[in-house]
């Protein structure tokens, strides 16, 4: 086969080979990939997100607590730069809340073609020691910091798996699975785990094009749970983004504090 009939037509990125490389079996590709990803890692990072924006908005979101984490919840990890930030925050703060982290390991999935935000499958494919070795060599976060649970979340999000975590009570999360899809099973789990005052950090707000006005991705999965969940009620703290120091200005990310009223 021409391997440029399945590649596409603009210039080919280290996300394209991604999410190629996301369709080989699982010890193949991880292998390979991997190793491809942490060789570009080493060669000056390959994050994605805006760092010194994402950490001002972590303390806020902290500071909004009054600095009581129960624990913290992230849904969509790709290499763990944004956990890792969020391990250091609390650090700082002097907290020790239980950290939880979780993702396929397989990119995004098939149901992203779906959505509206134009998302590829597979796209941010990331292996799980990929994610491991960066936390421990750029974040200083051992495995012992950190549980991370691998899975499709309309799979792993099982009704028992809060209880076997340990988990009573989410006080942040960050939702950074980027589509409709992906936010909506993640968000009916965390529903019964919020605590009465919690942060939700949704990190693609306005990607893909999208903003207050049209409301697409996670803007609408976020919009339809409240609706279904009236006894929740949110309140927008914080935005973030990429400043022009690093090469563009756009606002990404969006926080709220969520309460639960009392029954
Ligand atoms: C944009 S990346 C996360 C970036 C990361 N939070 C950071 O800031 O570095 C999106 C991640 O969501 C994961 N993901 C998306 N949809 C998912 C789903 N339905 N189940 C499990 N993981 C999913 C992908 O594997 C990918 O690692």
């Amino acid at each position: 086969m021409d391997v440029r009939t399945i590649l596409p037509k603009r210039r080919v990125g280290l996300a394209d080979v991604g999410r190629l490389t996301a369709r080989l079996p699982a010890p193949v590709s991880d292998r390979v990939w991997g190793t491809v990803l942490q060789w570009r890692m080493k060669q000056g990072g390959w994050t994605l997100v805006p760092q010194d924006d994402l950490r001002r908005v972590y303390r806020e979101a902290v500071r909004q607590l009054g600095g009581e984490v129960q624990a913290y919840a992230e849904f969509g990890i790709y290499a763990g730069d944004s956990l890792g930030i969020m391990a250091d925050v609390l650090a700082e703060a002097g907290s020790s809340a239980p950290m939880f982290g979780f993702d396929s390991f397989r990119g995004l999935p098939d149901s992203v073609t779906d959505d509206e935000g134009g998302w590829q499958p597979g796209a941010f494919y990331c292996p799980e020691w990929v994610t491991r070795w960066n936390l421990s060599t750029n974040h200083g976060v051992g495995p012992d910091r950190i549980t991370l649970i691998p899975g499709w979340f309309d799979e792993s999000l099982t009704p028992g798996l809060a209880g076997e975590l340990g988990i009573e009570r989410i006080s942040i999360a960050q939702l950074d699975a980027d589509a409709y899809s992906s936010t909506v099973p993640v968000l009916d789990w965390l529903t019964p785990l919020l605590a009465d005052r919690a942060v939700l950090i949704f990190d693609d707000w306005f990607a893909g094009g999208n903003t207050e006005e049209i409301g697409i991705g996670v803007q609408r999965a976020f919009e339809e749970w409240l609706e279904r969940r009236p006894e929740f009620t949110a309140e927008a703290f914080a935005t973030y983004g990429f400043g022009p120091g690093a090469g563009r200005k756009e606002v990404v990310g969006k926080a709220f504090i969520v309460s639960r009223t009392p029954a």
